[in-house]
Formats: structure tokens, C-alpha cells, sequence
């Protein structure tokens, strides 16, 4: 009985400290979300079918590096109108999200 109450804990931290690794960014809700990126970002696939102008690969980027991209492109840091456009459309647990989502894929894909 005490081992098992034991091994009870351990695993509460665990998952613990899985939830606080992962902060506040939701996978899923992000992978719908980049579902308008793609056609531009090719994510995951990192072909852009269209436009044919070179468009950043952010499949398998940092998370952080992410969350302040698409902070800087709403704020007025960054000044690329289409992408203005596209982050002033998203919340800031948007950008959680997929931040989260993105940087979880592999970069080779
Ligand atoms: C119309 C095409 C288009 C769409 C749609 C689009 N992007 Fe972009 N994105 C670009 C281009 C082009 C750049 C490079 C802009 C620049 O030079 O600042 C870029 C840059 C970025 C960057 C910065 C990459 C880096 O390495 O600095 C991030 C992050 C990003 N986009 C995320 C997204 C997300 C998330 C979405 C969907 C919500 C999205 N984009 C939709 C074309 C697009």
C-alpha cells in the first residue's frame, strides 16, 4: 500500500513537470490553426505550391523564436504586410499554439 502510494506521486510530478514544460501552448488547437499558413509555409511539407517567392520554413523552429516572430509582425517590429495580416488576426494563445504545434514537427519533413 505504501509502495503504491509512493508511485503515485512520483508519477503526479512527472506529469508535473511535462505540464510545465509545456506551458501554455496547446499542439492540437495549433495544428488547426496553421492550416491557412501552409499554403504559403508548405507546413509540414515545406513545398509553398503558391506563391513562388521564398517563404521561411517555421516547421521544426524554436517555439520562443516563433512566439516572438509572430509578436514582432503584430506589434510593427517586423514590417512584411501579408504577414502583418496574418498575425494581427491571431490571439496570443493563437500564437501559443502554434508555436507549440510547430516546433513539434520535425524539420526534415
Ligand atoms: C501569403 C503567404 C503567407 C501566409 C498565408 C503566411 N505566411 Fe508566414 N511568412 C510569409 C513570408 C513571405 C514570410 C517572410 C516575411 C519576412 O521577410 O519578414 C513569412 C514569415 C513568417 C515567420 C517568420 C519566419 C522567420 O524565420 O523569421 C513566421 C513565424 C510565420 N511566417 C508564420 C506564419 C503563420 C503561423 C501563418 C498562419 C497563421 C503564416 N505565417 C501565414 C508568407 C506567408
Amino acid at each position: 500500500m505504501i509502495r503504491l502510494h509512493t508511485l503515485g506521486l512520483v508519477a503526479a510530478a512527472a506529469l508535473l513537470a511535462t505540464a510545465s514544460a509545456h506551458a501554455a501552448g496547446n499542439k492540437a488547437e495549433g495544428r488547426t490553426l496553421v492550416y491557412t499558413c501552409a499554403g504559403c509555409h508548405g507546413v509540414p511539407g515545406y513545398t509553398n505550391a503558391y506563391p513562388d517567392y521564398p517563404v521561411p520554413k517555421i516547421a521544426g523552429q524554436n517555439e520562443q523564436y516563433l512566439i516572438n516572430a509572430l509578436n514582432g509582425y503584430k506589434n510593427g517590429d517586423r514590417t512584411y504586410p501579408t504577414m502583418v495580416a496574418q498575425a494581427q488576426s491571431l490571439s496570443e494563445q493563437n500564437i501559443q499554439d502554434i508555436a507549440a504545434y510547430l516546433s513539434s514537427l520535425s524539420p526534415n519533413k
